[in-house]
């Protein structure tokens, strides 16, 4: 009997995660896969060599590294295939490349990942795919914006710094009658809170820099896609050769294993830190789905099994001329929090998020947003480092 098999039939996330990808008897009992370092792969023979008859037959195309994180990925989003990119971004600019092509149509939602709309309104502009973004708000009524040659829609829920949801089900459904794939980023839930593919989705995508990394040192990206749209994928990342080495993807796998427990405590101190923030005056409001004061709560409560750590909250502001000195004077009155991009590793972080380039959603009018990625500390460390923050901000009105 095969032991991961025998071992994977209906356990918890927890148990999942610690056993997915690689089976230790598949390498003389070793509890993590080898790191397998290549370009070359040599063959036995010239008859193998030709028919490339053997698993593998060069770097691009995988190492049993890479494999045990695809399978792994395969296993938590339920996918028939994954592949490994080396960021997130690239995770979704070659899932776009695989599927548009000149003269298509692409739905993009507004809260987007900013990298993401740059490149959609750069190369993707470029080689002739018409954008156009929609509101994430639109379940079934984004059918109004369809149009003949419309062939994907791009979905990411909670959106990007404002954590607007998305009504997943309603999207897919329209989009898969109107013959498009659709695309999701779910960085932020992770397959532990959140499977794409089981809610309609044909590819989920999870920037593995952020949460399977965990420790703010890796870049990675994965997109994994169902049954119908794999082929499709792998063939697009063997074309264009951007793939993932094998010493990130042996550190992704790692991550993995305690991915559970850190995001317990992720949710669980950012939960806390936002209903402390909900109950001050320096606040305007809060932006997490696992509020019920948050308007997308509704579809955060009917989806997802839990919440990870990064949201944004509006600092109370007065006077709109001092939205930047009072945002800048918050954040440098941080001294645990660390000011810097990304999230998903051990510390924590805050930036002031910059909504110019929306189309459609309005950058709040009444106060500047503080993205705030809770990391592993104490809670009550984080709160009295944001109260001392609060308090240096309050000579700006
Ligand atoms: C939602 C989301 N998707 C994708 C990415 C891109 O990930 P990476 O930094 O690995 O390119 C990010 C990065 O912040 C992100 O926030």
């Amino acid at each position: 009997m095969n032991v991961k098999d025998d071992h994977s039939i209906g356990v918890g996330p927890n148990t999942q995660l610690i056993r997915a990808g690689y089976s230790p008897f598949d390498y003389h009992g070793f509890i993590n896969p080898p790191t397998v370092r290549a370009s070359t792969v040599l063959f036995p023979d010239a008859h193998t060599m030709e028919t490339h008859g053997q698993k593998y037959t060069y770097g691009t195309r995988g190492t049993p590294t890479t494999d045990a994180l695809c399978e792994a990925m395969n296993e938590l989003e339920g996918a028939a295939g994954t592949i490994i990119l080396p960021s997130g971004l690239a995770a979704v600019t070659v899932t776009f490349l695989a599927y548009l092509s000149a003269g298509d149509h692409a739905l993009i939602v507004d809260s987007v990942y900013g990298n993401v709309r740059h490149f959609c309104d750069t190369m993707l502009t470029r080689f002739g795919v018409e954008v156009e973004y929609y509101d994430p708000s639109l379940g079934a009524a984004i059918e109004t914006l369809f149009k003949p040659n419309t062939k994907l829609v791009h979905t990411e829920a909670p959106g990007s710094n404002t954590f607007e949801m998305q009504d997943i089900p309603a999207i897919a459904a329209v989009a898969h009658r109107r013959g498009a794939v659709v695309t999701m980023d779910n960085t932020w839930a992770t397959p532990i809170n959140f499977r794409p593919l089981d809610f309609g989705v044909d590819v989920s995508i999870q920037a593995s820099t952020k949460y399977p990394a965990g420790h703010a040192d890796i870049l990675m990206g994965t997109a994994s896609a169902n049954a119908k749209h794999w082929d499709q994928l792998q063939q697009a990342h063997g074309e264009l050769g951007i793939c993932g080495a094998a010493d990130d993807a042996y550190q992704v796998l790692r991550g993995l294993r305690t991915m559970g427990v850190r995001l317990e405590r992720h949710q669980a101190s950012a939960l806390a830190i936002a209903e402390w923030l909900e109950s001050r005056n320096d606040v305007a409001r809060v932006l997490h789905p696992a509020l019920p004061s948050f308007p997308g709560h509704h579809i955060w409560k009917r989806d997802f099994k839990g919440a990870s750590g990064v949201f944004s909250f509006v600092l109370a502001v007065s006077r709109e001329q001092s939205f930047r000195a009072k945002a800048q004077a918050f954040l440098n009155g941080l001294s645990l929090f660390g000011l810097g991009y990304s999230w998903g590793g051990f510390q924590s972080l805050a930036l002031q998020v910059d909504l110019g380039e929306r189309r459609i959603l309005r950058a709040p009018g009444d106060g500047p947003v503080i993205r705030l990625q809770i990391g592993l500390e104490d809670v009550a460390d984080l709160k009295s480092d944001l109260a001392r923050a609060f308090d240096a901000a309050r000579g700006w009105f």
